[in-house]
C-alpha cells in the first residue's frame, strides 16, 4: 500500500510565553526557535517513521526547500511538491506556555495555492487500496475527497482546523482521528463533552467509519460499529505538545495499514506522542519506530 499524505508544510515560529497573549495585551515573549511543521508535513514524518510507504503531495514558496529536505531525511518522496515562485511558504505563529501548551495562528502561504490540476496530476499516481492522509490546511479539499473517493482510495481525515467545508465530507471518510475541540465543533457543543459518548456520536454520524478521538493526557477513545475501547495516554512531563497529534494520527495509522489491530495501533500511537511531547518542536519532536517499540517493550516488562 502507498500512502499519499496530500498537505501543508509550514514554516513554525514558536515563541516562549508565560502565558498565550490577550485581546489587547502587548506581551514580551522570552525565546523564539523555527522548526518545521504544518500538520501536513508532520503527519507525513510521523507516517513514515511509523513504517509506511510515504508520498507527501503539497506546496511550497522558494523560502521553504528546507522542509523537502527534512521529509526526505525522514524516507518521504516529496516528488508531488511543488515549489511555487510568487507565494511565500505557510508559517504557523505558535504561542508555547510554561506547560508546554500551545495556541497556533496559521498564514497559508503556498499551502492555499493548491488546483485541481495538481490533485489530478498527484492521484493518477494511486489507485485504489492506497490511502490519503488529510488535514483542513490547503485549499480545494472537497474536491481532492471527491477524486480520490472515485479512485477508491482508503481516506483518513484529522479534521483541523475545523471549518465548515468538512461536514459534507465525512460520509467519504474511512478513518476520523480528532481531538476533543473539533469533535466538540462537529457536534456543535460550546464545549467538549464525555469523550466517549462523543466518540459515539461521532461514530452515529459516520457509522461505516472508524473513529479515533485524542484527549491529551486523558488518553483516546476507539470506535467502529460494534466496537468501543479507550487507550490510556502514558504519563510523561511535556516540554511542547505541539505535534503530538500529528504524532498519534501518523502511528495510528501506521499501525492498522500494517495490518495490527486498533487496540495495538492505539498503543503504538499513545507511546509514540508521549515521547513527542517531551521534546520541542513539531515534526523535529516524533521519534523513531524503533524508539516507540523498545519503550512499548519496556513499559510491557
Ligand atoms: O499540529 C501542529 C501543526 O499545526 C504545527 O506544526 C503548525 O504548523 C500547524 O500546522
Amino acid at each position: 500500500m502507498k500512502v499519499l499524505c496530500f498537505g501543508s508544510l509550514n514554516i513554525d515560529y514558536v515563541y516562549d510565553v508565560p502565558h498565550f497573549v490577550q485581546g489587547g495585551e502587548t506581551l514580551a515573549s522570552r525565546s523564539l526557535h523555527a522548526y518545521t511543521g504544518g500538520k501536513g508535513l508532520n503527519q507525513s514524518v510521523a507516517l513514515a517513521r511509523a513504517g509506511l510507504e510515504v508520498y507527501h503531495a503539497g506546496a511550497i514558496g522558494p523560502d521553504g526547500e528546507f522542509l523537502l529536505e527534512l521529509l526526505r531525511e525522514a524516507g518521504v518522496n516529496t516528488d508531488h511538491v511543488e515549489r511555487l515562485t510568487d507565494v511565500r511558504t505557510g508559517h504557523a505563529i505558535i504561542q508555547k506556555n510554561e506547560k508546554g501548551d500551545n495556541c497556533i495562528l496559521l498564514y497559508g502561504g503556498a499551502n492555499r495555492s493548491i488546483t485541481r490540476q495538481q490533485i489530478d496530476r498527484t492521484l493518477a499516481g494511486f489507485s485504489g487500496g492506497d490511502a490519503l492522509v488529510l488535514q483542513n490546511e490547503i485549499s480545494e479539499l472537497p474536491y481532492l475527497v471527491e477524486r480520490a473517493k472515485a479512485a477508491g482510495m482508503l481516506i483518513a481525515l484529522n479534521p483541523s482546523p475545523m471549518d465548515d467545508t468538512l461536514p459534507p465530507l465525512l460520509s467519504s471518510i474511512d478513518y476520523l482521528l480528532l481531538n476533543e475541540i473539533e469533535a466538540a465543533q462537529l457536534l456543535h457543543l460550546e464545549t467538549p463533552g464525555d469523550p466517549e459518548e462523543m466518540t459515539k456520536c461521532l461514530l452515529a454520524r459516520i457509522p461505516k467509519a472508524s473513529v479515533i478521538l485524542t484527549v491529551g493526557p486523558k488518553g483516546s477513545f476507539y470506535a467502529e460499529e460494534g466496537v468501543l475501547m479507550r487507550q490510556s495516554a502514558v504519563p510523561v512531563q511535556a516540554v511542547d505538545t505541539t505535534a503530538a497529534g500529528d504524532t498519534y494520527t501518523g502511528f495510528y495509522l501506521g499501525g492498522v495499514f500494517n495490518g495490527r489491530d486498533p487496540s495495538w495501533a492505539m498503543r503504538f500511537a499513545s507511546v509514540a506522542a508521549a515521547i513527542a511531547v517531551t521534546r520541542p518542536g513539531a515534526a523535529p519532536s516524533i521519534p523513531s519506530r524503533e524508539e516507540v517499540l523498545a519503550k512499548m517493550k519496556e513499559m510491557e516488562e
